[in-house]
């Protein structure tokens, strides 16, 4: 039987990803469509949960929120209508809502006996001072709760450019993250991807010349690599702790081998990840996310 996968995003049908499982969907004999979540309303009418707008005479079996981190409270609630109404969810709304905040996740994932790098969570200048003496001084990482593809990752190195970069970056309602730093001579970077509680790939990636932060969308280094069997657990743990389905799990390894989960990506992109290691992985998270709806459909004895 066709099945329809919606993919939540803002982005457009050429953007990698949506490319990517648009095309794995219809290899596989089924059709995906992207909904914008600013175009399909959550509706509560007569007793009953709908959802009115575009495509909601087509309504998917199976959904795919990837919005990235920078998801709102909307979203969620659009997410969260699916699922009330039945709708399989490839991740669910309390995954989502714990792997857009990387407070909440670092909370999560320490309360599960996972390392994370240690980290006060501030909401005003005196909690940012307070933070820097706790990790024994400067430099210190400033990072924000929802940003991406490092955008809201800071090393701070001085009080003035504290006070130049970090507390104009605080925001009280939102918060702030202040990290130990662990620079990059010191480490290794890992990106792990997990589907269904299984490790698919892992890259190793290193950061651009004179850039701390290893993200592959500021040209670092990216190849594919074998995980040692620890870290492989602890990024399959990870996913697991977050309720994340699939999950790109970023880790960064200190020169005695201990690791650190840095953040728990619930709509990973794969672009990197494919060119590297050379798997089809779209077709993966489309395999992967019909092997829920049939679950779930057997469950319900359908
Ligand atoms: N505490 C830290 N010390 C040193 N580098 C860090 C630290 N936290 C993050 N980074 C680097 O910055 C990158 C981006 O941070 P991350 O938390 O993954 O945010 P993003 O969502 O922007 O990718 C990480 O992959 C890592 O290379
Ligand atoms: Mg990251």
């Amino acid at each position: 039987m066709a099945i329809r996968i919606g993919i939540i995003t803002v982005q457009e049908p050429a953007y990698h990803p949506n490319r990517r499982l648009l095309e794995a969907a219809r290899q596989t004999g089924h059709e995906g469509i992207l909904i914008h979540p600013y175009r399909l309303w959550p509706t509560t009418a007569a007793g009953q949960l709908e959802v009115t707008g575009e495509h909601s005479a087509r309504l998917p079996q199976v959904v795919l929120p990837r919005q990235g981190a920078q998801i709102g409270d909307a979203c969620l609630a659009l997410i969260r209508q699916f699922q009330l109404m039945g709708v399989s969810l490839v991740n669910d709304h309390d995954a989502v809502s714990v792997a857009r905040n990387k407070f909440l996740t670092q909370q999560v994932l320490t309360a599960a006996g996972l390392p994370c790098p240690d980290t006060i969570f501030v909401n005003d200048p005196s909690g940012f001072f307070h933070a820097v003496d706790q990790m024994g001084g400067y430099p210190v990482v400033a990072k924000q709760v929802s940003e991406r593809q490092g955008d809201g990752v800071l090393r701070i190195m001085n009080g003035n450019d504290a006070r130049q970069r970090a507390l104009p970056a605080l925001d009280r309602r939102r918060g702030l993250m202040v990290q130990r730093y662990l620079p990059p001579e010191k480490r290794r970077d890992f990106r792990a991807l997990v589907i269904g509680g299984g490790l698919v790939c892992a890259v190793s990636l290193i950061p651009a010349q004179g850039d701390f932060r290893a993200n592959y969308h500021l040209g670092s280094d990216i190849k594919a690599t074998a995980l040692a069997p620890e870290l492989e657990q602890t990024a399959v743990t990870a996913a697991a702790a977050v309720g994340c389905d699939v999950a790109g799990v970023d880790m960064m390894v200190d020169k005695d081998d201990r690791p650190f989960i840095v953040e728990v990506n619930y709509s990973p992109g794969f672009k990197g990840l494919e060119a590297a290691t050379g798997l089809d992985i779209a077709g993966r998270i489309v395999h992967f996310a019909m092997d829920r709806y049939r679950e779930k459909r057997e469950s319900m004895g359908l």
